[in-house]
């Protein structure tokens, strides 16, 4: 696996930290680069006190619903490893936003071209997703976060299974761009679930990846024709299973079961490694919803009543942790953490998210149904 390059010590990333750590010191966090940013930005677009930017080169769409940004991040952004994601941030209204999309390209290509390919299914009920398929365009600027994940491919190469469901192939998209592209030829078995024929993301692209890579298996499976995972398709599709390295990615059902089938079948929960992905439908559309919220770090989960509703902050506290807080009005963003699946209310703006992984402010957002956070 390469190595990610060290952010250099040049004189604009000197003047960057400079501006976060006076942001920081004002108002405990580095809202305050935002008063100044535009001036600045205009003159030296790729300037931010608040991470690094990128630049959009072209938006593509793959089908109705789903479509990529080619993106350039700014010089000094230290790279990423595949299966990764990145969170992007747009002003909207004078507000910023963001979101966070897995990179759907190699991290050869970044080497190559210096670019990154994030693909974003379009949430009608979302905020973000329709925002930036409608005004983004090419030439404009957007915030860019480093890489962030564990979902990368084990250091040692082994023999891999990987299985998608609907939009969670692109992490697998650029671990498979770079398995292509490195001298390694353990087998690699992709298993991609989609509703029918003809629905599944990239098809034509990964056929011919598995035509010009004879150790790289691509099995495109259509659920309503052959049903959802199962040990008979893994018998079948991944024989070699139980030596295998085993990743999954897409919708919290799919992923809840195919580690079932998998472990009944005998692979060890040590091989098998997942990420939730925010394809999934809305099925809640009110608060009054109960269910779990999972707090990823510290492994505790606790159950919210549906009649009772509280704040992820509050459920939080009342479970032992004691996540940092501050006005608990929505102001101060001292509570601002990743949400990794599942929908939350806003109750400051009366809006519902998006179902995958963003930034929330843990006091004002309450559950609705199943919510998992990284605290
Ligand atoms: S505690 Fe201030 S925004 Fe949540």
């Amino acid at each position: 696996m390469t190595s990610l390059p060290q952010i250099s010590n040049s004189p604009s990333h000197w003047y960057r930290n400079l501006g976060r750590e006076f942001s920081r010191a004002m108002v405990n966090n580095s809202e305050l680069g935002s008063y100044i940013e535009p001036l600045v930005q205009h003159f030296k677009p790729y300037w931010s006190t608040n991470g690094h930017r990128a630049q959009v080169i072209e938006l593509l769409d793959e089908s109705p619903e789903v479509f990529s940004i080619i993106l350039k991040p700014s010089p000094g952004w230290p790279g990423f490893h595949a299966g990764q994601f990145v969170e992007i941030s747009v002003n909207q209204n004078g507000r910023r936003l963001s979101r966070c999309f897995s990179i759907s390209s190699s991290p050869s290509t970044y080497e190559r071209e210096g670019t990154i390919r994030l693909t974003v299914r379009i949430q009608e009920q979302g905020r973000v997703t329709p925002r930036l398929r409608q005004t983004l365009q090419a030439g404009d600027f957007i915030g860019l976060s480093m890489a962030k994940g564990e979902f990368i491919l084990a250091a040692e190469p082994r023999p891999r299974l990987l299985i998608a469901g609907g939009s969670g192939i692109t992490p697998f998209r650029s671990m498979l761009g770079q398995i292509s592209q490195s001298a390694e030829s353990h087998n690699t078995t992709l298993m991609y679930y989609s509703g029918q024929e003809g629905s599944h993301l990239f098809e034509q692209e990964l056929k011919a990846l598995s035509r010009a890579n004879p150790h790289i298996n691509v099995q495109l499976i259509a659920t309503q024709e052959h049903g959802r995972f199962n040990a008979e398709h893994l018998a079948d599709y991944c024989p070699g299973f139980a030596s295998s390295d085993i990743y999954i990615c897409g919708p919290t059902g799919m992923i809840q079961s195919a580690k079932r089938v998998c472990v009944e079948s005998g692979a060890s929960a040590e091989q098998i490694h997942f990420e939730y992905f925010g394809a999934a439908p809305i099925e809640h559309t009110a608060i009054e919803a109960a269910g779990f919220v999972a707090f990823n770090k510290s492994g505790q989960s606790v159950s919210s009543e549906g009649d009772q509703p509280k704040s992820i902050l509050s459920l939080a506290e009342q479970s032992g942790l004691n996540p940092q807080s501050g006005c608990k009005m929505g102001l101060c963003g001292q509570c601002q953490c990743t949400k990794t699946s599942g929908v939350v209310y806003n109750t400051k703006t009366g809006l519902h998210s998006d179902t995958g992984r963003e930034s929330i402010k843990l006091c004002i957002s309450v559950p609705v149904g199943d919510v998992a956070v990284d605290l």
